[in-house]
């Protein structure tokens, strides 16, 4: 398996409880490396189009406005199978079903307020990568 890359965020309910350093070693602990990195707070329009898959969802405004609502930290995260190792390290969705040790599982509050976002494919993470991020800002 190949070197690859991940998108991931660290959510308002992270950096609100002052979190990014304790999400950051559980991610740098598993073996990812956190090649780009940057705070930011999202626009409604990136929000918006970030989450664009979900806009039919009935929980799509209160996600917008969820992840408008403080900081978010931006990163770009690499490894051997990154993608499907950060799911693994991020653990299920919904806090409740997320395994032990897993920073959803140690961290998330709910459903919504879940901590991380992290790409579902290597696909979809060199979109959601190039939403955020250009190749000068990255550095391995
Ligand atoms: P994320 O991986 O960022 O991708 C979509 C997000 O929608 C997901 O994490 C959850 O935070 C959020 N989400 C999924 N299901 C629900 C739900 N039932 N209520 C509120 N938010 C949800």
């Amino acid at each position: 398996m190949a070197t690859e890359r991940t998108f991931s965020i660290l959510k308002p309910d992270a950096t609100r409880r002052n979190l990014t350093g304790a999400v950051n070693a559980v991610i740098e602990e598993a073996g990812l490396r956190i090649v780009g990195q940057r705070r930011i707070r999202l626009t409604q329009e990136q929000a918006e189009k970030f989450y664009e898959v979900h806009k039919e969802r009935p929980f799509f405004g209160e996600l917008v406005s969820f992840m408008t609502s403080g900081p978010v930290v931006v990163q770009v995260l690499e490894g051997e199978n990154a993608v499907a190792k950060y799911r693994d390290v991020m653990g299920a969705t919904n806090p409740a079903q997320a395994a032990e040790g897993t920073i959803r599982k140690r961290f998330a509050e709910s459903v919504g307020e879940n901590t991380v976002h992290g790409s579902d494919s290597a696909e979809n993470a060199k979109i959601e990568i190039a939403q955020f991020f250009k190749d000068s800002d990255i550095a391995a």
